[in-house]
Protein backbone atom coordinates (compact mmCIF):
# COMPACT_ATOMS: atom_id res chain seq x y z
CA UNK A 1 0.00 0.00 0.00
CA UNK A 2 1.47 3.50 -0.85
CA UNK A 3 0.87 6.44 1.21
CA UNK A 4 1.00 9.78 -0.48
CA UNK A 5 0.93 13.37 0.73
CA UNK A 6 1.10 15.21 -2.54
CA UNK A 7 -1.40 16.01 -5.16
CA UNK A 8 1.67 15.54 -7.81
CA UNK A 9 3.02 12.29 -6.11
CA UNK A 10 -0.78 10.72 -6.17
CA UNK A 11 -1.57 12.04 -9.62
CA UNK A 12 2.03 10.08 -11.02
CA UNK A 13 0.65 6.61 -9.56
CA UNK A 14 -2.60 7.15 -10.90
CA UNK A 15 -1.69 7.98 -14.31
CA UNK A 16 -0.03 4.70 -14.95
CA UNK A 17 -2.82 2.91 -13.43
CA UNK A 18 -4.84 5.16 -16.40
CA UNK A 19 -2.59 4.59 -19.02
CA UNK A 20 -3.12 0.50 -18.00
CA UNK A 21 -6.26 0.62 -18.75
CA UNK A 22 -7.33 0.23 -14.62
CA UNK A 23 -10.28 1.81 -13.18
CA UNK A 24 -10.11 3.39 -9.77
CA UNK A 25 -12.53 3.82 -6.75
CA UNK A 26 -12.42 6.50 -4.18
CA UNK A 27 -13.69 6.23 -0.76
CA UNK A 28 -13.35 10.24 0.56
CA UNK A 29 -12.68 9.81 4.50
CA UNK A 30 -11.51 11.71 7.21
CA UNK A 31 -9.50 9.01 9.12
CA UNK A 32 -10.41 7.53 12.41
CA UNK A 33 -11.58 4.85 10.35
CA UNK A 34 -14.17 2.15 11.97
CA UNK A 35 -16.41 -0.82 10.67
CA UNK A 36 -18.18 1.67 8.56
CA UNK A 37 -15.63 3.36 6.71
CA UNK A 38 -13.90 -0.32 5.74
CA UNK A 39 -17.40 -1.73 4.67
CA UNK A 40 -17.09 1.30 2.23
CA UNK A 41 -13.83 0.16 1.08
CA UNK A 42 -15.12 -3.62 0.53
CA UNK A 43 -17.74 -2.38 -1.68
CA UNK A 44 -15.12 -0.08 -3.69
CA UNK A 45 -12.79 -3.22 -4.14
CA UNK A 46 -15.75 -4.81 -6.15
CA UNK A 47 -16.41 -1.73 -8.32
CA UNK A 48 -12.84 -1.15 -9.45
CA UNK A 49 -9.40 -2.25 -10.42
CA UNK A 50 -7.40 -0.08 -7.69
CA UNK A 51 -8.82 1.25 -4.87
CA UNK A 52 -7.63 4.92 -3.44
CA UNK A 53 -8.78 6.16 0.37
CA UNK A 54 -8.09 9.74 1.04
CA UNK A 55 -7.36 10.76 4.10
CA UNK A 56 -8.73 14.30 4.93
CA UNK A 57 -9.60 16.57 7.79
CA UNK A 58 -11.36 19.57 5.80
CA UNK A 59 -11.28 22.58 7.69
CA UNK A 60 -13.48 24.05 5.10
CA UNK A 61 -16.67 21.80 6.17
CA UNK A 62 -16.08 22.65 9.94
CA UNK A 63 -17.88 25.92 11.48
CA UNK A 64 -15.64 27.94 13.44
CA UNK A 65 -17.57 26.70 16.85
CA UNK A 66 -17.12 22.80 15.92
CA UNK A 67 -14.31 20.31 16.38
CA UNK A 68 -11.95 20.57 14.06
CA UNK A 69 -9.11 21.03 16.47
CA UNK A 70 -10.34 18.43 18.48
CA UNK A 71 -11.58 15.99 15.44
CA UNK A 72 -9.64 12.15 16.21
CA UNK A 73 -6.72 12.08 13.84
CA UNK A 74 -5.78 8.25 14.59
CA UNK A 75 -3.04 7.91 11.25
CA UNK A 76 -1.14 4.65 12.46
CA UNK A 77 -4.37 2.71 13.52
CA UNK A 78 -5.96 3.78 10.13
CA UNK A 79 -2.91 2.96 7.75
CA UNK A 80 -2.96 -0.76 9.62
CA UNK A 81 -6.73 -1.34 8.90
CA UNK A 82 -6.05 0.02 5.24
CA UNK A 83 -3.17 -2.22 4.48
CA UNK A 84 -5.05 -5.10 5.91
CA UNK A 85 -7.79 -4.27 3.39
CA UNK A 86 -5.29 -4.39 0.43
CA UNK A 87 -6.11 -1.11 -0.51
CA UNK A 88 -3.87 0.42 -3.27
CA UNK A 89 -2.77 4.02 -2.19
CA UNK A 90 -3.80 6.19 0.76
CA UNK A 91 -3.52 9.94 -0.27
CA UNK A 92 -3.37 12.17 3.21
CA UNK A 93 -2.29 15.68 2.49
CA UNK A 94 -1.86 18.00 4.36
CA UNK A 95 -4.28 20.79 5.01
CA UNK A 96 -1.45 23.23 3.07
CA UNK A 97 -1.37 21.01 0.10
CA UNK A 98 -5.30 21.26 -0.35
CA UNK A 99 -5.14 24.75 0.81
CA UNK A 100 -2.50 26.58 -0.22
CA UNK A 101 -3.90 29.52 -0.40
CA UNK A 102 -6.49 31.41 2.41
CA UNK A 103 -9.72 29.65 2.41
CA UNK A 104 -11.46 32.67 2.94
CA UNK A 105 -10.30 33.46 -1.34
CA UNK A 106 -10.78 29.40 -2.09
CA UNK A 107 -13.12 29.04 -4.84
CA UNK A 108 -16.34 26.64 -3.67
CA UNK A 109 -18.96 24.60 -5.11
CA UNK A 110 -22.10 25.24 -4.03
CA UNK A 111 -25.25 22.97 -4.52
CA UNK A 112 -28.24 25.29 -3.04
CA UNK A 113 -31.31 24.57 -1.78
CA UNK A 114 -30.26 21.13 -0.76
CA UNK A 115 -27.42 22.25 1.71
CA UNK A 116 -29.74 24.69 3.23
CA UNK A 117 -32.12 22.68 4.62
CA UNK A 118 -31.73 20.13 7.99
CA UNK A 119 -28.38 19.45 8.73
CA UNK A 120 -27.52 22.41 6.63
CA UNK A 121 -29.82 24.81 8.43
CA UNK A 122 -27.68 24.20 12.12
CA UNK A 123 -24.55 24.39 10.21
CA UNK A 124 -23.79 27.30 8.14
CA UNK A 125 -21.33 26.57 4.91
CA UNK A 126 -20.95 23.13 6.37
CA UNK A 127 -21.98 21.25 2.79
CA UNK A 128 -20.40 24.20 0.42
CA UNK A 129 -17.31 22.81 2.45
CA UNK A 130 -17.79 19.20 1.56
CA UNK A 131 -18.49 19.65 -1.95
CA UNK A 132 -15.74 21.62 -2.66
CA UNK A 133 -13.14 19.36 -1.12
CA UNK A 134 -15.25 16.35 -2.74
CA UNK A 135 -14.56 17.88 -5.85
CA UNK A 136 -11.16 18.74 -5.39
CA UNK A 137 -10.86 14.80 -4.41
CA UNK A 138 -12.21 13.50 -7.73
CA UNK A 139 -10.09 16.41 -9.64
CA UNK A 140 -7.11 14.50 -7.90
CA UNK A 141 -7.72 11.42 -8.15
CA UNK A 142 -10.18 11.40 -11.48
CA UNK A 143 -12.17 7.80 -10.13
CA UNK A 144 -14.05 6.07 -11.97
CA UNK A 145 -16.68 5.68 -9.12
CA UNK A 146 -17.07 7.22 -5.45
CA UNK A 147 -18.39 5.48 -2.61
CA UNK A 148 -20.09 7.48 0.43
CA UNK A 149 -22.02 6.04 3.57
CA UNK A 150 -25.63 6.15 3.65
CA UNK A 151 -25.39 7.19 7.40
CA UNK A 152 -24.82 10.74 5.92
CA UNK A 153 -27.67 10.91 3.86
CA UNK A 154 -27.99 14.35 2.98
CA UNK A 155 -24.47 14.64 2.15
CA UNK A 156 -24.63 11.80 -0.33
CA UNK A 157 -27.91 13.14 -2.10
CA UNK A 158 -26.17 16.64 -2.26
CA UNK A 159 -22.70 15.04 -4.07
CA UNK A 160 -25.15 13.26 -6.04
CA UNK A 161 -26.67 16.26 -7.35
CA UNK A 162 -23.55 17.88 -7.28
CA UNK A 163 -22.12 15.52 -9.88
CA UNK A 164 -25.55 15.71 -11.96
CA UNK A 165 -24.77 19.11 -12.62
CA UNK A 166 -21.48 19.73 -13.61
CA UNK A 167 -21.52 16.43 -15.60
CA UNK A 168 -18.68 14.70 -13.77
CA UNK A 169 -17.78 11.21 -15.01
CA UNK A 170 -17.64 9.78 -11.42
CA UNK A 171 -20.14 7.51 -10.54
CA UNK A 172 -21.80 7.58 -7.31
CA UNK A 173 -22.00 4.55 -5.21
CA UNK A 174 -23.27 3.83 -1.56
CA UNK A 175 -23.13 1.31 1.12
CA UNK A 176 -25.74 1.09 4.06
CA UNK A 177 -25.19 2.12 7.71
CA UNK A 178 -23.13 0.14 9.97
CA UNK A 179 -24.25 0.01 13.61
CA UNK A 180 -23.15 -1.14 16.87
CA UNK A 181 -24.71 -4.48 18.29
CA UNK A 182 -27.24 -2.32 20.29
CA UNK A 183 -28.36 0.04 17.29
CA UNK A 184 -26.36 2.93 17.25
CA UNK A 185 -24.88 3.98 13.81
CA UNK A 186 -21.26 3.94 13.77
CA UNK A 187 -19.66 7.26 13.66
CA UNK A 188 -15.65 8.78 14.42
CA UNK A 189 -18.01 11.16 16.71
CA UNK A 190 -19.06 8.45 19.27
CA UNK A 191 -16.01 8.30 21.01
CA UNK A 192 -16.44 11.97 22.07
CA UNK A 193 -19.40 10.10 24.37
CA UNK A 194 -19.67 9.22 28.15
CA UNK A 195 -20.38 6.48 29.27
CA UNK A 196 -24.05 7.57 30.58
CA UNK A 197 -24.27 8.96 27.01
CA UNK A 198 -23.52 6.06 25.08
CA UNK A 199 -26.00 4.17 27.24
CA UNK A 200 -28.36 6.83 25.66
CA UNK A 201 -27.63 7.04 22.33
CA UNK A 202 -29.03 3.76 20.93
CA UNK A 203 -32.23 5.48 21.66
CA UNK A 204 -31.69 7.65 18.42
CA UNK A 205 -32.30 4.63 16.45
CA UNK A 206 -35.24 3.04 18.44
CA UNK A 207 -36.83 6.87 17.75
CA UNK A 208 -36.54 6.36 14.20
CA UNK A 209 -37.81 2.66 14.05
CA UNK A 210 -40.72 4.01 16.43
CA UNK A 211 -41.48 6.30 13.89
CA UNK A 212 -41.12 4.00 10.89
CA UNK A 213 -43.90 1.78 12.89
CA UNK A 214 -46.20 4.84 12.89
CA UNK A 215 -45.79 5.39 9.31
CA UNK A 216 -46.57 2.33 8.10
CA UNK A 217 -49.82 2.20 10.38
CA UNK A 218 -50.85 5.55 9.25
CA UNK A 219 -53.04 6.48 11.77
CA UNK A 220 -51.60 10.39 11.98
CA UNK A 221 -50.54 12.89 9.81
CA UNK A 222 -46.44 13.26 8.95
CA UNK A 223 -46.42 16.30 11.39
CA UNK A 224 -47.86 14.28 14.32
CA UNK A 225 -45.37 11.58 13.57
CA UNK A 226 -42.78 14.00 13.18
CA UNK A 227 -43.71 15.88 16.48
CA UNK A 228 -44.38 12.61 18.24
CA UNK A 229 -40.56 10.89 17.01
CA UNK A 230 -39.46 14.82 18.96
CA UNK A 231 -41.18 14.17 22.06
CA UNK A 232 -39.19 10.59 22.53
CA UNK A 233 -35.85 11.96 21.65
CA UNK A 234 -36.64 14.93 24.20
CA UNK A 235 -38.21 12.04 26.58
CA UNK A 236 -34.80 10.17 26.06
CA UNK A 237 -32.23 13.28 27.15
CA UNK A 238 -31.99 14.44 23.50
CA UNK A 239 -31.54 17.87 22.25
CA UNK A 240 -32.94 17.50 18.68
CA UNK A 241 -32.19 19.86 16.10
CA UNK A 242 -34.72 17.63 13.82
CA UNK A 243 -36.32 14.98 13.12
CA UNK A 244 -38.18 15.39 9.72
CA UNK A 245 -39.91 12.47 7.16
CA UNK A 246 -38.91 13.26 3.80
CA UNK A 247 -39.31 11.40 0.23
CA UNK A 248 -36.28 9.60 -0.19
CA UNK A 249 -34.93 10.83 -3.44
CA UNK A 250 -35.44 14.60 -3.34
CA UNK A 251 -35.36 15.04 0.44
CA UNK A 252 -38.62 17.16 -0.40
CA UNK A 253 -41.17 17.12 1.60
CA UNK A 254 -43.39 13.90 1.04
CA UNK A 255 -47.03 14.01 -0.50
CA UNK A 256 -49.53 11.72 0.21
CA UNK A 257 -48.93 9.94 -2.76
CA UNK A 258 -44.95 9.44 -2.02
CA UNK A 259 -43.95 6.36 -0.59
CA UNK A 260 -40.30 5.94 -0.92
CA UNK A 261 -39.82 7.81 2.33
CA UNK A 262 -36.86 8.37 4.82
CA UNK A 263 -36.66 9.39 8.18
CA UNK A 264 -33.83 11.82 9.32
CA UNK A 265 -32.40 13.11 12.68
CA UNK A 266 -30.03 15.13 14.39
CA UNK A 267 -30.06 15.41 18.29
CA UNK A 268 -26.97 16.13 20.34
CA UNK A 269 -26.43 14.48 23.46
CA UNK A 270 -24.26 17.22 25.46
CA UNK A 271 -22.12 18.57 23.29
CA UNK A 272 -22.09 15.45 20.90
CA UNK A 273 -23.98 15.78 17.83
CA UNK A 274 -25.42 12.82 16.44
CA UNK A 275 -27.06 11.61 13.19
CA UNK A 276 -28.97 8.67 11.89
CA UNK A 277 -31.58 7.97 9.34
CA UNK A 278 -33.97 5.25 8.23
CA UNK A 279 -35.46 4.50 4.58
CA UNK A 280 -39.14 3.38 5.35
CA UNK A 281 -41.81 2.13 2.20
CA UNK A 282 -45.43 3.31 2.88
CA UNK A 283 -47.71 1.03 1.76
O1 LIG B 1 -18.26 12.05 5.18
C1 LIG B 1 -17.10 12.49 5.41
O2 LIG B 1 -16.31 11.86 6.10
C2 LIG B 1 -16.68 13.82 4.80
O3 LIG B 1 -17.73 14.72 4.77
C3 LIG B 1 -16.04 13.66 3.41
C4 LIG B 1 -17.01 13.12 2.39
C5 LIG B 1 -14.81 12.75 3.50
C6 LIG B 1 -15.56 15.04 2.90
O4 LIG B 1 -14.63 15.61 3.76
Amino acid sequence: MQIQHTISGTREVIRHWLAEGESVALVPTMGNLHAGHMSLVEKARTLADRVVVSIFVNPLQFGPAEDFDAYPRTPDQDHALLEQAEVDLVFEPPVEEMYPDSMAIQTTVEVPGLSDELCGAYRARHFAGVVTVVTKLFNVIQPTVAVFGEKDYQQLLIIRRMTEDLNSPVQIASAPICREQDGLAMSSRNRYLDPEQRAQAPRLYATLLRVADMLREDEESLEEIESRGLEMLRADGFDPDYLAIRERHSLSEPGEADSDLVVLAAARLGRVRLIDNLTVDRI
